[in-house]
């Protein structure tokens, strides 16, 4: 914290290598080390300025997701840090408390710099839910779980061939960049953050012993109330927060179930639970939350139409970084619909809050209904969401929306807004 009261944050993007299998070293990528990166935590009112520096050895960019700051400073395709070059964006954090994170975004080769490594979590606090008093100690009863799946082979190579459709899906599943993990339990009640940080997989996410579970967070903030589930879908690039009961002694896996959305195949162990045989009593889960105002969608909201087709188009273009698709108010609501002609996609715009009003004209399940900025478009189906805009005007400067496959939105499944 500097003496104005900006946080500052050091972030370097390097090679290295990292055990991702046991004793057989793999080379990878990340943020101050050789494997993902570090959490990055704030608070709404905070002044932050982030000094991101390349030692890839080629170009990339960091792009924060889910945050709504200046096109300027939104790390996207058109902020591209040269090798050995130092990018500084600055900004005001905003936005009620949610977890986002950050990754590389240079057009055509997200999908390798993600993969190799280089992902982590951005992690917004905001005094006015501090009072609700979730669980919040970080790593004992608030733990963040980065789902990724890699291909790797005996020696523990990382390949990238990537596989029709879908590019780079695999079947090792990392958490937090570990395989095979476990967590202590410690407290009676914890809160996950579960962020979907792979190219492609999907997950549908379940405690072995069925348990139920309470999700109070999507992407963009907290839901009005907790919403009691048994499963829930992850999509690549959303998150989840939800809080879990444990009794002393429990032993419970974390799994992935097979789907059948071409991108969600096979059952995974995801992680082990091992709780003490003394927990530290939490409160218990809150019948409520501080709820994100929903987004009202005036009655003569303007509304847009995008059609994903193939793996490469939106609207039967392929993204061009020389041309604005979309040009929107600030502080516009509107509606956009994304209508998918083919298979699993899903869609995530830069900068937004949004809420899904329906898919084929069902609402979403209870626990999707929060403020979100990526969501699955089944194949073959539309989508329809209330997006609301924010206040950062720059005509010259886009955001992104995409298909957050990531092969998809490196062929150009991709479009630009710009906010006036
Ligand atoms: Cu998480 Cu445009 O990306
Ligand atoms: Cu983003
Ligand atoms: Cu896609």
């Amino acid at each position: 914290v500097t003496k104005d009261g900006t946080r500052q944050f050091s972030l370097t993007m390097q090679a290295g290598r990292t055990e991702l299998l046991p004793g057989r070293p793999t080379a990878t990528w990340g943020f101050n080390g050789p494997f993902l990166g570090p959490t990055v935590r704030a608070k709404r009112g905070d002044r932050v300025a982030m000094r991101v520096h390349n030692k890839l050895g080629e170009p990339s960019t960091v792009h924060w997701h889910g945050m709504r700051l200046p096109a300027a400073m939104d790390g996207g395709p058109h902020q591209m840090i040269e090798p050995g070059g130092t990018w500084t964006p600055r900004w005001t954090i905003d936005q009620p408390a949610a977890t986002s994170w950050y990754h590389p975004h240079p057009h055509g080769t997200t999908a390798a710099h993600v993969y190799r490594g280089l992902a982590g979590l951005f992690l917004l606090d905001d005094p006015a839910t501090a009072a609700l008093g979730l669980p919040s100690t970080y790593g004992v009863d608030d733990v963040p779980l980065v789902l990724q799946d890699k291909i790797l082979d005996p020696n523990g190579v990382l390949l990238e061939d990537p596989k029709p459709t879908w590019g780079l899906i695999g079947d090792q599943i990392l958490v937090n960049g570990v395989h095979d993990p476990f967590f202590e339990v410690t407290t009676t009640l914890v809160r996950l953050r579960i962020l979907n940080g792979s190219s492609a997989r999907m997950y549908h996410v379940e405690f072995a012993d069925r348990r139920r579970f309470h999700v109070i967070g999507t992407d963009a903030g907290l839901l009005a109330a907790p919403v009691p589930v048994e499963r829930v879908q992850l999509s690549p690039g959303e998150r989840l927060e939800i809080l879990v009961e444990f009794a002393p002694r429990d032993q419970v896996v974390l799994r992935s179930v097979a789907g059948d959305n071409g991108i969600d195949e096979g059952d995974y162990d995801l992680l082990k639970f091992v709780a003490a045989d003394r927990l530290t009593p939490r409160p218990p889960v809150p019948g409520r939350l501080a709820a994100t105002p929903r987004i009202e969608v005036p009655a003569d909201a303007r509304e847009r139409r995008f059609r994903l087709s193939g793996s490469d188009e939106i609207n039967g273009r392929e993204m061009d970084m020389a041309r604005i698709d979309e040009v929107v108010p600030a502080g516009a609501t509107e509606i956009w619909h994304v209508e998918n002609t083919v298979y699993a996609h899903n869609f995530h715009i830069h900068e937004v809050a949004f809420e899904v009003l329906d898919i084929d004209g069902q609402q979403p399940p209870a626990y999707l209904r929060g403020p979100k900025d990526t969501v699955f478009v089944p194949g073959k189906s539309t989508v329809r969401l209330a997006v609301q805009f924010g206040h950062f005007t720059d005509p010259k400067t886009p955001y992104m929306y995409h298909c957050h496959i990531l092969r998809h939105e490196d062929k150009g499944m991709m479009g630009q807004f710009v906010i006036v």
